[in-house]
């Protein structure tokens, strides 16, 4: 793909051992008990078509929530970040909620560069190229790579920056994950730049099942997703009627645990990975766990990874939760 205008750079470091990677970590996570997938393998074209399914069901909050606080507040956000001339974007994809936080550094005066980052290269040049048409001036210096492993190749901008990563994202990670992940993201920080995290908050069971058990059946079918995945990139033989989708609220741990049940004993060939798996009538498989937050976790979540808690901004309802936070 080529780009035409000089203000965008994107630079590309896919892993070429993509396929191995997951090979591996499926062998791994199937012959675990209990098996357990990682959510990562939902979104494939019709995984991230049904996401956006879920983002416009009633019941799914988060989504409508995190929107309202960007389009309310965030010329707040962008003062209490201490107007950061760069943005970077973890998981950028099209930028649509991004353009509240691009317009307030436009009106604040403060707009120099954006950094999007995401797996999708198509994407990427997309947004960028329509960024760049919607924000005269703006430098975009994109990065198409997996964060998760490549984090430490985000620039270094001009006038500090703001390094956001929305959408709840960060419930996925087990506590280990995310405080390594928070760690090395704080290490990457100067004094004068924040990270912009979005969280799902804790709130009535009742309302967090409702959200992962919608009556359209979309979270269901987004789940099997997964398994539609495993059969085409690992010449898988799973039957996704043969599953279904479980979500429940673990309270203890504070979050939504979702999974994919068995529903007869069953074995499953997997071509790829020249492997069997048997499956029990009634077993389940953790497909994704989906963290709920309150403040008070947030600074300790905070802590332990090097950062400082530096704003704390909520939708009308406090259903969900943008935090500012800053190294040290
Ligand atoms: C994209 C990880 C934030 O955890 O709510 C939605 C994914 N899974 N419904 C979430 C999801 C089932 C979503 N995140």
């Amino acid at each position: 793909m080529t780009t035409t205008e000089p203000q965008i750079e994107i630079e590309v470091h896919l892993a070429a051992n993509g396929g191995a990677t997951m090979a591996r970590e499926v062998r791994l996570g199937l012959s675990t008990d209990p098996k357990e997938l990682a959510p990562k393998y939902f979104y494939d074209e019709r995984g991230w078509q049904l996401f956006e399914r879920i983002t416009e069901l009633p019941e799914y909050y988060p989504t409508r929530a995190e929107r309202a606080i960007l389009a309310d507040r965030s010329a707040e956000i962008l003062a209490a970040a201490g107007e950061p001339g760069t943005l970077v974007e973890l998981g950028s994809g099209s930028a649509a909620k991004t353009r509240h936080l691009l317009s307030a550094m436009r009106d604040a005066g403060c707009l120099d560069t954006y950094v999007p980052v995401d797996i999708s290269e198509e994407i990427t040049h997309e947004t960028a190229e329509c960024l760049v048409e919607e924000y005269p001036g703006l430098a975009i210096r994109g990065l198409v790579c997996d964060f998760e492993h490549d984090l430490e190749r985000i620039p270094d901008g001009g006038g500090g920056r703001l390094v956001a990563f929305l959408g709840g994202t960060i419930g996925n990670l087990y506590p280990d994950a995310r405080r390594e992940f928070l760690a090395r993201l704080a290490a990457l920080l100067g004094p004068e730049d924040r990270i912009l995290l979005g969280t799902d908050l804790v709130k009535e069971p009742a309302r967090l099942e409702a959200a992962y058990n919608d009556s359209s059946g979309v979270t269901a079918e987004f789940n099997k997703n997964v398994l539609r995945v495993l059969n085409r990139k690992l010449g898988g033989d799973f039957d996704p009627d043969a599953f279904e989708h479980v979500a429940r609220y673990d309270a203890g741990e504070a979050r939504m645990d979702i999974r994919l049940r068995s529903l007869a004993d069953q074995t499953v060939r997997l071509d790829g990975l020249e492997l069997e798996i048997e499956f029990a009538a009634g077993e389940e498989m953790r497909t994704e766990i989906s963290s709920k937050f309150t403040r008070e976790r947030l600074e300790a979540v905070y802590e332990e990874a090097g950062l400082t808690l530096a704003g704390w901004f909520t939708d009308q309802a406090e259903d969900y939760a943008l935090s500012l936070a800053a190294p040290g």
